[in-house]
């Protein structure tokens, strides 16, 4: 009995440093994942790719115009009108349009969350 809950014991001693060692890896791969994107896009680094949720990204990239309500303001038309097809989301934030600015930074997985992002906004009513 005291043996068999030793080894339960040792097995999670054992898994702790595996886990633990794990973390290092995660954050090289991380850091230089923003190093090559800040060398790719210079002054407009914000975010190594993908590493962004959709309400992050909005939050920096599209808030400003179209509101944290999604409900836009003036000239900027707001967001929960109408569902906006994957293949015009895309084309639209690469590469703008009217007093909409392109944002040619954001990968394709970016745009992907944001699109999701609006789409749940939309659907949630707010
Ligand atoms: C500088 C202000 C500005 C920013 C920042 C901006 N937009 Fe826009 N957006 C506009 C304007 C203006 C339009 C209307 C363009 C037109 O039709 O002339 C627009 C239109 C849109 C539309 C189409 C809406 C519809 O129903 O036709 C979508 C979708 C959209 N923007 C998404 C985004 C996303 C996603 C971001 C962030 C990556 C973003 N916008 C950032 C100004 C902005």
């Amino acid at each position: 009995m005291s043996d068999e809950a030793k080894g339960g014991e040792q097995a999670q001693a054992r898994g702790m440093p595996k886990w633990v060692a794990l973390l290092p890896i995660v954050l090289i791969v991380g850091a230089m994942g923003a190093i090559g994107h800040h060398h790719a896009t210079r002054n407009r680094v914000r975010h190594a790719p993908g590493s962004l949720t959709g309400e992050q990204l909005y939050k920096n990239y599209c808030a400003r115009c179209h509101m944290p309500d999604l409900k836009g303001a003036g000239a900027y038309p707001g967001l929960r009108g109408r569902e906006v097809p994957a293949e015009e989301f895309t084309q639209l934030v690469h590469q703008g349009k009217g007093l909409m600015p392109a944002f040619p930074e954001l990968v394709a997985d970016d745009v992907e969350r944001l699109r999701a992002y609006v789409a749940e906004r939309r659907a949630a009513g707010g």
